[in-house]
């Protein structure tokens, strides 16, 4: 029998013994950059002139690797090999599907520290962020591993006298799975895994700003035993094979994570229907968030400050959950804002390839040249407290930064910024604090920090978001503890890591026999 789910443990690099083995890890990495990575087109490895070029941000001239860049005559090859390889891959049973994922899983635990240290080079991650990342991603293919195998008899429908009902899932078909760079390995390990272990084929397109990992994951899954075709590594723009792939009429599902403007773009181009396409396409759309930190006048004060800077400048703020926003309850304002400031002018920023700093750099000069600008109108909305300054001359290195004083309806205070910067907002009560936490058209995380139970089960009702967090900051969900997945201009709620999740890769299918 299977072992139940457990997650992966974090590394403690407070013991010399891990810190020397990242360090290895690191350097046996170094030694690996600059190589070309290939496509995976019907189970053949293809190289193309034109490459996307992955650098490292914290040094620009460091070329992590070349990855070859499909187009579209690819892209099709890659959508017929899907087709074809579906009518095999749908029959094998769930527990030899599920096989490939655990052995894949053990490969990788194997080599955790190889992985992370891909993504401190490919995507800036500070070491702990690296480790959760893997971790996230080893999750990802046990849990759904398990599932797969729970959900093979289907679920139970009631029957009648003299009849025999049945209620059974089905794979979807071909899957088009578009993730995003800033949880470079475990998003786009479990939305590419997801589809699979359901019995679709996949077609994968990494992000730009991430392809190396992805390759070396799709290496992995091709060393665990998936059969050609299953599985189509076609790394490319988004314009171009993304809009190819999502208008495409045999495909099925389209599994996207990423910005507001893309996902609704994309849902708006899967409903259209296409000549020769005998089917609706199913889209699963994870989006952008602006995530506040309700503090409250009853709140414990540390929790309230680590609450915020974790939240904020985790991964240098890069996270769809990430909290950009602290709106403080007024008779604990201005110790909270003090505190927080002061915290957050002691994290070291720099290169985590050379050292284990606290942050890292944003990953490329489009994201740091869009959050500079954003300190503009932070100076103008608001008052800089600390930060506001960045260094492009080597990586893109931008200080933790903190606004105070934004009027809830600021464009500070609306607008995904995706970098180290977090703003404060006044309340005049927790109603107020509420009201303003909601008056965002994203609604993905939130946290409260409060000793009121009252205003924990007020909160629970009324503070509108798909994870919401007590006395803790609102990044870092856990498979199968915490599925994620947000509301409003968020997302489909799609709860990845949750028990409802695989069931939006398949079909369900009812079988009523008379006896
Ligand atoms: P993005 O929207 O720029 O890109 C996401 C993916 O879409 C990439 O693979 C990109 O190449 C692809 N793409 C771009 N244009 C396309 C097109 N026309 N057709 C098809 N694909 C296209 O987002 P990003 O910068 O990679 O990621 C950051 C965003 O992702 C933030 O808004 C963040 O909040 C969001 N995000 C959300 C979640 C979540 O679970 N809700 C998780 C992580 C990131
Ligand atoms: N699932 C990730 C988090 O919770 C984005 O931070």
């Amino acid at each position: 029998m299977y072992t139940p789910f457990k997650h992966e443990p974090f590394t403690d690099f407070t013991v010399e013994e891990n810190k020397k083995a990242f360090e290895a890890a690191l350097e046996h990495v170094k030694g690996e950059l600059n190589k070309d990575h290939d496509l995976l087109v019907n189970g053949e490895h293809i190289q193309t002139e034109d490459k996307i070029v992955s650098i490292n941000p914290a040094n620009k001239e460091e070329v992590v690797g070349r990855v070859s860049k499909a187009n579209q005559e690819i892209a099709e090859e890659a959508m017929q090999a899907a087709v074809t390889s579906f009518e095999d891959w749908r029959k094998w049973s769930p527990e030899a599907r599920a096989g490939v994922f655990f052995r894949a899983a053990a490969k990788i635990r194997r080599r955790k520290h190889e992985f992370s240290a891909y993504l401190v080079y490919e995507v800036g991650k500070p070491w702990k962020e690296a480790d959760a990342d893997t971790a996230e991603a080893i999750d990802f293919l046990e849990y759904y591993a398990r599932q797969m195998i729970e959900l093979g008899e289907g679920k139970h429908v009631e029957s009648r006298e003299g009849e025999q009902n049945r209620y059974i899932y089905q794979p979807t078909g071909v899957a088009v799975v578009i993730p995003p760079w800033n949880l470079a390995f475990a998003i786009m390990a479990g939305t590419t895994v997801a589809p699979l272990v359901t019995g679709n084929t996949v077609l994968l397109k990494p992000a730009s700003n991430s392809p190396v990992i992805a390759s070396k994951f799709v290496e992995v899954l091709e060393d665990s035993g998936l059969p050609k075709g299953v599985l189509n590594f076609v790394p490319g723009s988004g314009k171009e094979v993304g809009d190819y792939l999502v208008d495409h009429p045999k495909t099925a599902l389209i599994s996207f994570t990423g910005s507001r403007d893309v996902g609704t773009r994309i849902i708006e181009r899967a409903s259209k229907v296409q000549p020769g396409q005998t089917h609706l396409k199913q889209v699963i759309a994870e989006m952008g968030g602006k995530d506040t930190v309700v503090v409250d006048s009853s709140a414990d004060i540390d929790t309230a400050v680590d609450a915020i800077v974790v939240s904020a400048f985790g991964f240098s703020g890069q996270k769809c959950s990430s909290g950009s926003r602290a709106v403080v309850h007024e008779d604990v304002y201005d110790e909270v804002l003090e505190r927080v400031a002061k915290v957050t002018s002691e994290l070291s920023v720099g290169n985590a390839s050379e050292s284990n700093v606290y942050m890292g750099p944003v990953v490329d000069q489009a994201a740091y040249d869009k959050i500079m600008g954003y300190m503009e109108v932070g100076k103008e909305e608001g008052r800089l407290v600390v930060g506001g300054t960045g260094d492009d001359s080597k990586g893109f290195f931008i200080q933790p930064t903190v606004f105070a004083d934004l009027d809830p309806k600021s464009r500070m205070q609306q607008e995904e910024i995706f970098g180290p910067v977090v703003c404060f907002t006044k309340a005049k009560d927790f109603d107020e604090a509420i009201e303003i936490a909601n008056n965002t058209e994203y609604g993905l995380t939130g946290a409260v920090i409060t000793e009121d139970r009252q205003h924990i089960e007020r909160a629970a009702r009324d503070f509108h978001v798909g994870n919401l967090y007590f006395n803790r900051n609102c990044t870092g969900a856990i498979v199968g503890y915490q599925p994620f997945g947000g509301f409003k201009m968020s997302g489909t709620d799609s709860k990845a890591g949750g028990p409802d999740y695989l069931a939006l890769h398949m079909q369900a299918k009812t079988i009523s026999e008379m006896l």
